[in-house]
Order: C-alpha cells, then sequence, then structure tokens
C-alpha cells in the first residue's frame, strides 16, 4: 500500500529550509502533496498563488525526485485535504526545540481529529537560521536573500517591490 504524505505551510516564500525538508519527505513517501495552507496567525505578504507558483519553480529547478505535486489550501481543517486525497501523514520540519514546542500540539490535534500522525524531519542545520519572516523582513530591506532562497524566489523579490 502506498502512503501518501502532506507537507503543509504557509511557504511566504519557500526558503531552502523547506525544499530541504520536502525533498526528504519525497524519499521517505510514495507520494507528497505539498500544501500552501492560509494560516490566520499570520500576516502573509505573498497572494497564495504566487506562492504555489514560487514552490512549483523552485521544485522543477531542484529537479526532486519522486511523486510530488504542490497545491494550495484555504477553506476548512487541513486533516479534511488529507482525507480528501488519501494522505495518512503530515510532515513538519523542525529547526529547534522552539519549533517543536510550537508544532506539538497541532499534531496531537490534527491525531485527535482526524487519525492523521505527524513526522518531524531535521532539515539540515545549514538551514538552521532560515525563516520566511527573516526572508521578508531581509528583502524588504533591500539585503540579499539568495543563500536563503530557491533561485526562483530570489529571482521574484529582485524584481517585485515589496511593501
Ligand atoms: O508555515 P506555517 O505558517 O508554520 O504553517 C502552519 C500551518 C498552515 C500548517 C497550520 O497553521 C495549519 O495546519 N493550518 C490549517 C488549519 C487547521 O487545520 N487547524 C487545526 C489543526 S492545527
Amino acid at each position: 500500500m502506498s502512503t501518501v504524505a502532506v507537507v503543509p505551510g504557509s511557504f511566504d516564500p519557500v526558503t531552502l529550509g523547506h525544499l530541504d525538508v520536502i525533498e526528504r519527505a519525497a524519499g521517505l513517501f510514495d507520494e507528497v502533496h505539498v500544501v500552501v495552507v492560509h494560516n490566520p496567525g499570520k500576516a502573509a505578504l505573498f497572494p497564495i498563488a504566487q506562492r504555489v507558483t514560487l514552490l512549483e519553480q523552485s521544485l522543477s529547478q531542484a529537479k526532486i525526485a519522486g511523486d510530488v505535486v504542490v497545491t494550495s489550501w484555504s477553506v476548512g481543517l487541513l486533516v479534511d485535504y488529507c482525507t480528501d486525497v488519501g494522505a495518512t501523514v503530515l510532515v513538519k520540519g523542525v529547526r529547534s526545540q522552539v519549533d517543536v514546542t510550537y508544532e506539538t500540539p497541532m499534531a496531537i490535534v490534527n491525531r485527535n481529529l482526524a487519525g492523521i500522525e505527524t513526522v518531524f524531519l531535521l532539515p539540515d542545520p545549514a538551514h538552521a537560521h532560515v525563516s520566511s519572516s527573516l526572508v521578508r523582513q531581509v528583502a524588504s530591506l533591500g539585503g540579499d536573500v539568495s543563500p536563503y532562497v530557491p533561485a526562483a524566489v530570489a529571482d521574484y523579490l529582485a524584481k517585485t517591490e515589496l511593501p
């Protein structure tokens, strides 16, 4: 039986840390859905459709092996998406104890809601300090974010006027 996993996130924008986790998930599971989710707790910089496009371009450039699809989900519970597509696993990257503390309640709630297990993956420590919020801030202030994001994102940020 094949295992379908979902890698959810705001991806605002996708970073090299995200790509690292997606690649690890693609190596572990038969099918991986990378799902851009609206997080009501965060003010987003980029529209969801743009985040999906940047993810697709980044994954294509990275030539990640495996069955990986990119989509979005903005209505209802994430576990409803999982159930709809037959996914039994959620994958989250954890860079530090802070991430584990943030993710643990969500993992337990998602398991209670629909029996979906969450697998925590450790990204390469080279990406431990990289976050979308840091990228947004550096880019907004005119700094070089190319060490932290896929080339598609760096190119997009370079030609986009940010607030
Ligand atoms: O990249 P983020 O912002 O840390 O991702 C968090 C996200 C979007 C995965 C999380 O907020 C989420 O799962 N939202 C979906 C809404 C939901 O199902 N909530 C209830 C269980 S946590």
